[in-house]
Formats: C-alpha cells, structure tokens, sequence
C-alpha cells in the first residue's frame, strides 16, 4: 500500500476506511473485516457515533495478533462543541477511551464552525459561537497540547478553505499536517492541491465516492451521481474494473488519501484492490476535466438565519 510521508518519518497509508454514516452494528464486522482484509487506516470521529464499537473491533484485531497498534494508523477529529481551548485535551481523552488506544496517529479540527457545549447541531443562531469569539487560534493551542501530552502523533484541521489555513499557518507553532476535504473529481480542487503540496500539507478526500447513503435532508436537489459518469464508467469498462475502484485510484494516484466508506465485504475487498490500478496520464487528464466544483457536502447545516456561518464566509468562495 502506498503511503504519503510527514516531516517525522511517518507515513498514512493512502487508501483508509471511512466510517462516516457506519451504523452501530454494522461497524464492528466492517472495521475488522476491513483490517482482515489489509486495510491498515481507519478513519474515525466522535460525532460519527460509532467510536465505541470502533473500539471493539480494534481490541480484537490487536488481541487476535491481526495486526499490532503501530501498524495501523487512526485518525479522529475533534468536534465543534469542543473549540475552548481547555476542552481539546479532554475531548481526544474521550475519544481515546471509546477507542480503546493509548495514541491516535492523526487528531484534526473536524470544521471551521463552532456550537456550544453539548450541541452536535443547532438550528438557531444561540447555538453557534462565531469564529470572531472563539477563534481557531485558541483551538488550536489546545491541539498543540494534545501532541505535547503524547495523544496524538500529528494534528491537523477538516473542512478548511485556502485562506482558512493560511491564517492558522501564520499563527501556529506546529503546523497543521493534514486537511481533510471533500474531494472527487466533480471537486478536484486544484488550487487546493498546490497550495497544501506549497506548504507541505497533506490533503486526504472524504465522500470519494459522492457519499449517496447520505441522509435525504443532506441531499442536493437533482444531485449529480458520480458513480454514473460516463467517462468514468468508460474508463472503468477499459480497466475491468467498477467505477469506484476508477475514482479511488484517481484520488490515490494524484497524491492525496482517500476514505471511502463501505459496510459490505465485496465492497470492502474491491476499494482495496483499488490501490493498485495505475491509470495512463491520459485518463488522469480526462478524470481531472470532470470538475465542476460541486460540493455534495456543501456545510449548508452550518447556515441558519441571523447566525455566523454562511456557504460565503464557511469556503471563503465568492
Ligand atoms: P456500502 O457501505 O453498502 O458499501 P463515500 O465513501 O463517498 O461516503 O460513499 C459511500 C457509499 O458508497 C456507501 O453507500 C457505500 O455503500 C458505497 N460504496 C462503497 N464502496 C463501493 C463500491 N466499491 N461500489 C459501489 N458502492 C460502494
């Protein structure tokens, strides 16, 4: 399995298993299956739900000599009720407790958007705290400490804009290693890409496959379906291949990590092989012409009136 190195020596496997929208009950056979199967990165976050059962899966693959701790990487993340400094440290406390692990490997800001405590969501402007009040720089402070007290082994944010990182990186004693965004080919984000490679900040593409199990009140109307582009499926006709092996293998050969998610077996097994198709400059070419900068996960759940998040100032797109 490919991997993409930090300052220090460590590398994160490119291909990891999401588990973003992996209901209780079906978790623990994915995570262990998945690790079964040579997944060796699971990545995790409180508000998923499923970190407990996480755990589990963890402790028996550990326990069974499967794989040991240090060979698999672990991200979590933090979230967004958890932004004052002194909440940092214990919030990862916790996360490691459901876990079942002494360390994560990768511990990130989940987004830019802060709630009061104990909220996973607000529906009123009371429930926000704005970026002006609590700002990232605090937050980050408390994920500096994390590191320090040996919690983690790198730190990094999610769902963060160009401009968001340039600020945290003019402010930041350790760097941030990692941005986790939405990212396939309906959303390359180029200007993303060179900018994170210009300051050595790795990038990792959640919704890789365009998240369709999603809810239906996250849904966009008349949603574009990634996996039912033409030019992918032609490209995945040419390999034998489906097209999400197509799109995993674009998002791991153009240099960033990829997370898809999946409860099956096949699937699982499949998204691993993944890894190893190696697409022509050609079809990278054609793949990258796709972008049309649409956004499944657009933060529109951010937005409510009179509060102080917008689509505007939460990407800082015009
Ligand atoms: P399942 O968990 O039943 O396999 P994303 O990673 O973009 O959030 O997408 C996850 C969605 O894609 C889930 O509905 C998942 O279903 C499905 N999925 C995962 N792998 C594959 C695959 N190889 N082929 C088709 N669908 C897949």
């Amino acid at each position: 399995m490919k991997k993409l190195y930090f300052k220090n020596g460590d590398g994160i496997p490119s291909l990891g298993l999401g588990t973003w929208k992996s209901k209780k009950g079906e978790v623990y056979d994915a995570v262990k299956t998945a690790i079964e199967l040579g997944y060796r990165h699971i990545d995790c976050a409180p508000i998923y739900g499923n970190e407990k059962e996480i755990g589990e899966a963890l402790k028996v693959c550990f326990d069974n000599k499967i794989v040991k701790r240090e060979e698999v990487w672990i991200t979590s993340k933090l979230w967004n009720d958890q932004h004052q400094q002194r909440a940092v440290v214990p919030a990862l406390k916790k996360t490691l407790s459901d876990l079942q692990l002494d360390y994560l490997d990768l511990f990130l800001i989940h987004w830019p958007v802060v709630l009061n405590k104990d909220l996973y969501r607000a529906d009123s402007p009371e429930g926000f705290i704005s970026l002006e009040d609590l700002p990232i720089s605090v937050t980050w402070k408390g994920m500096e400490e994390t590191l320090s007290q040996g919690l983690t082994k790198h730190i990094g944010v999610s769902n963060f804009s160009i401009k968001k990182l340039e600020d945290l990186l003019s402010i930041a004693s350790v760097k941030p290693a990692m941005n986790q965004i939405e990212m396939h080919p309906y959303l390359s984000q180029p200007k993303m890409v060179s900018f994170c490679k210009e300051n050595e900040i790795h990038l990792t593409a959640y919704s890789p496959l365009g998240s369709f199990d999603r809810s239906e009140t996250m849904k966009g109307k008349n949603e574009p379906v990634l996996m039912d582009d033409q030019t992918i499926l032609e490209i995945a006709r040419g390999h034998n291949c489906s097209a999400a092996q197509i799109l995993i293998a674009w998002a791991i050969q153009r240099g960033t990590v990829v997370i898809p998610k999946s409860v099956n077996p096949e699937r699982l097994k499949q998204n691993l092989d993944a890894a190893e198709i190696l697409l022509s400059v050609l079809e990278m070419d054609k793949i990258e012409g796709l972008n049309r900068h649409y956004r499944f996960i657009d933060g529109t759940f951010w937005t409510v009136e009179g509060g102080p998040y917008t689509i505007a100032n939460l990407w800082d797109e015009d």
